[in-house]
């Protein structure tokens, strides 16, 4: 088990419809450790750095104007397999094939509103989380139950 680090960000769909306690409270009841939280407005320069990946895509602009349109809640999370915790809770891109008990299966229809950021892997979850957030607003802290949550 590696502790690594993942970006996540409830979209605007979430916050606009007061999901975001719900989907944060999800993945805070696994043990995973919140390092950095804030809500905050994604401008185009940062949508485009973090949809580098899309850019040239039929989806593209749609994307950029959505994560564009209202406030994010953006999170650092940190925990052993932390990357493949989030995924798995997210359930998949598309609400409709995601399992029910996944937040975008419980609370998803569509895929250009599935809810939920989170990295796809080690190396995107690296670059992203140095992309949303400075190292001051990363947070070290100890946790009395860490040994009740890791062994
Ligand atoms: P995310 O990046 O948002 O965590 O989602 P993901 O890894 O599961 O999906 P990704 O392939 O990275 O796509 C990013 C977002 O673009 C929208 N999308 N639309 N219409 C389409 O074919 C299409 N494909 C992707 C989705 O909203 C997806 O979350
Ligand atoms: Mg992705």
């Amino acid at each position: 088990m590696t502790t690594e680090r993942t970006l996540v960000l409830v979209k605007p769909d979430g916050v606009q419809r007061g999901l975001a306690g719900e989907i944060i409270g999800r993945l805070e009841r696994t043990g995973l450790q919140i390092v950095g939280m804030k809500l905050m407005q994604i401008s185009d320069k940062l949508a485009s750095k973090h949809y580098g990946e899309h850019e040239g895509k039929p989806f593209y602009a749609g994307l950029v104007g959505f994560i564009t349109s209202s406030p994010v809640v953006a999170l650092a999370l940190e925990g052993p397999s932390a990357i493949s915790t989030t995924r798995k809770l997210m359930g998949a891109t598309n609400p409709a094939d995601s399992d029910p008990g996944t937040i975008r299966g419980d609370f998803g229809v569509d895929m250009g509103r599935n809810l939920i950021h989170g990295s796809a892997n080690a190396e995107d979850a690296v670059r992203e989380v140095a992309l949303f957030f400075d190292d001051s607003e990363l947070v070290a802290y100890d946790r009395a139950t860490q040994p009740w949550i890791v062994e």
